[in-house]
């Protein structure tokens, strides 16, 4: 099959280009290819005869999404809905990829795809937009809501994957001064690769519609920077901190966890623990995607 990739140079586009090796026949970063251009995406498109055209790209920055939400909606809602256009002109099937945060966070058990989405945020309206896009553009579609996702070289927009981010916080940590991290909102972590891998398992179940794929297991983001610091064998004090008293523009859900009972009823292998993904993605260079 031939793919192209958008977004290729973000962490889960990364780990699909990798995944996918020779059957990508083409893959860029917004440099290569601005998603909010309709003119261009259809040239690209056309160019390359792709039989799957995979949306990797996104408008991360939840909190600059907040102030800045014109930017956020013309990548994360008219950039899905300019590919799936392209893909249908290409009788492509389009992948798209979505979060978590197009829910509220308040239902305590994990969230099925039919539950009734209510973002908090303009990433998360914007994000669910472009879910709307897609599935109104008529062309066959995967979408993939995924969460708290984290990769090699990590989100430019967010400044690295939050295990870096926590481990350069606490070099820079004065001495006894302890991490603060966020412990009344719960995510599923989920390593690029292992959803590159799942994606391209959905695809090649000829999966249609929507799914939601993350790691195994879910914990506070406290919880998952405690894990990062033990298995990276760094000693620093950290305390918990509640969300309402980190500075941060845009609303967060609480408890966003998704139910993977659809993607697991295809017969596919459920993704590992998010902890074992954790300590390969510290592990010794080699062995890091
Ligand atoms: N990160 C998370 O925690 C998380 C959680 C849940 C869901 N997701 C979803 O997972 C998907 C992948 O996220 P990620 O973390 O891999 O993203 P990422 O690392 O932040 O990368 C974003 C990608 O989007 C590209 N991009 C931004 N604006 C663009 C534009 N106008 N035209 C074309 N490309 C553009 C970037 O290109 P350049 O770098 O070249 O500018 C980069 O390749 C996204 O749909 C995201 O919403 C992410």
């Amino acid at each position: 099959m031939r793919y192209l990739i958008a977004g290729a140079t973000g962490q889960l586009g990364r780990a699909l280009v990798a995944r996918l090796g020779n059957d990508v026949v083409w893959a860029g970063g917004s440099a290569e290819l601005d998603v909010t251009d309709a003119d261009a995406v259809g040239r690209v498109v056309r160019g390359a005869r792709p039989d799957v055209v995979v949306n990797a790209s996104a408008w991360n920055d939840v909190d600059g999404a907040e102030t800045l939400g014109a930017a956020a909606f013309a990548v994360n809602a008219l950039g899905p809905l300019h590919l799936a256009r392209a893909a249908s002109d290409a009788a492509a099937l389009v992948v798209h990829v979505s979060t978590d945060f197009v829910f509220d966070g308040a239902q305590q058990a994990p969230y099925a795809e039919h539950d009734c989405p209510r973002p908090l945020s303009v990433y998360g309206a914007s994000k669910l937009a472009g879910e709307h896009l897609v599935i109104a553009s008529g062309c066959p579609y995967l979408i993939v809501r995924t969460s708290a996702l984290f990769g090699r070289g990590g989100s430019r927009a967010k400044g690295g994957s939050f295990p870096d981010r926590i481990l350069e916080r606490a070099t820079a940590l004065a001495p006894g001064e302890p991490l603060r991290v966020v412990s009344d909102q719960v995510c599923s972590p989920t390593y690029a690769p292992d959803l590159a891998d799942a994606i391209v398992r959905l695809i090649g179940k000829g999966a249609r519609g929507l799914y939601h794929v993350t790691n195994q297991g879910s914990c506070t983001w406290y919880a998952f920077a405690q894990e990062a610091l033990r298995v990276a064998r760094v000693d620093v004090p950290i305390v918990e901190a509640r969300a309402r008293d980190i500075a941060s523009r845009a609303r967060r859900p609480g408890h966003a966890i998704l139910s993977k009972e659809r993607f697991e009823a295809l017969g596919l292998p459920p993704l590992r623990p998010w902890a074992e993904a954790l300590a390969e993605y510290l592990g010794p260079a080699p062995t890091r995607h």
